[in-house]
């Protein structure tokens, strides 16, 4: 189905956590991989579907090993985990030197992940900038989502980022409740000269990601992360289409280099 890459310019705005979140309440089957060159972090954060840990030597580690040999979609799922609350994750890199030897990888990782037969995929891509050839794996992407703070640092990096990109992202505005409007707004404002599809709002809420980490239940749902996750898991998923086809994606982004 679709490639969704989750990134951000740079800081820590909270990619990997909205990822997660995301991938709690998409409305279609999806897997959440861990695509940050520089490491990934849920198999060190989250428990498995058994309450145990993740393997962090099974993702994309494991994949890398053997796609240099071919990389075809149906290989994803025998590097794949399932998460606590049942949701399928490729975990990422241990540590970022490992990306060293896998530079060759970011382009077949990409396009077989944009084919994935029955689900979509949220790529968390972590900081662009780092590691040019991830840029091989974000062309195949159907949407880019980039995350920021409200901050006048964190803004004036993601303004440097928009003129970089060649596809219509996503902006995502990781906001104080207390805040929230006002901040998304701003935000809003700021980046109005550059073509985005939109500006959407994600809470600020420690509580909500310390639950994320845990057992998932009542309370992680009812929390704010994870009632705005759900609002702008709906608005993403019905600007990326399923029934177009996948051909046809390529084409707009084809038209787009
Ligand atoms: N929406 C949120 N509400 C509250 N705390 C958050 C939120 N998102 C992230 N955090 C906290 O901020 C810290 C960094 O979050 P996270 O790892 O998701 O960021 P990141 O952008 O993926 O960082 P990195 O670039 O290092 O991978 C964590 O301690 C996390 O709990
Ligand atoms: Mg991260």
């Amino acid at each position: 189905m679709a490639l969704i890459v989750l990134a951000a310019d740079k800081g820590a705005p909270g990619v990997t956590t909205a990822a997660t979140a995301l991938g709690a309440v998409w409305p279609r089957p999806v897997l959440l991989a861990e695509c940050d060159p520089s490491g990934g972090d849920l198999a060190y954060r989250l428990p498995a579907q058994d309450g145990g840990v993740l393997n962090p030597g099974r993702g994309l580690l494991s994949l890398g090993a053997v796609a240099r040999r071919g990389l075809h979609p149906d290989h994803i799922y025998e590097h794949t985990q399932k998460l606590v609350g049942g949701l399928d994750v490729l975990t990422g890199l241990t540590h970022g030197e490992q990306a060293g030897g896998l530079t060759w990888l970011w382009g077949p990782l990409g396009r077989s992940l944009a084919t994935l037969p029955h689900a979509d995929v949220l790529a968390d891509c972590g900081r662009l900038g780092g590691h040019a050839q991830i840029g091989d794996l974000i062309a195949e992407a159907a949407q880019v989502v980039l995350f920021t703070r409200p901050s006048l640092d964190h803004v004036a990096h993601l303004r440097e980022r928009l003129a970089l990109l060649d596809s219509r992202p996503v902006v995502v505005v990781i906001a104080d409740p207390r805040s929230y409007r006002a901040s998304v707004e701003e935000v809003r404002r700021i980046v109005a000269p550059w073509d985005v599809a939109f500006v959407a709002g994600l809470a600020h809420d420690p509580k909500g990601a310390e639950l994320l980490r845990g057992q998932w239940g009542g309370r992680l749902d009812r929390s704010l992360l994870i009632r705005t996750a759900r609002e702008l898991a709906g608005r993403l998923a019905a600007l990326i289409s399923p029934e177009e086809p996948a051909g046809q994606r390529a084409d707009r982004r084809g038209a787009r280099r």
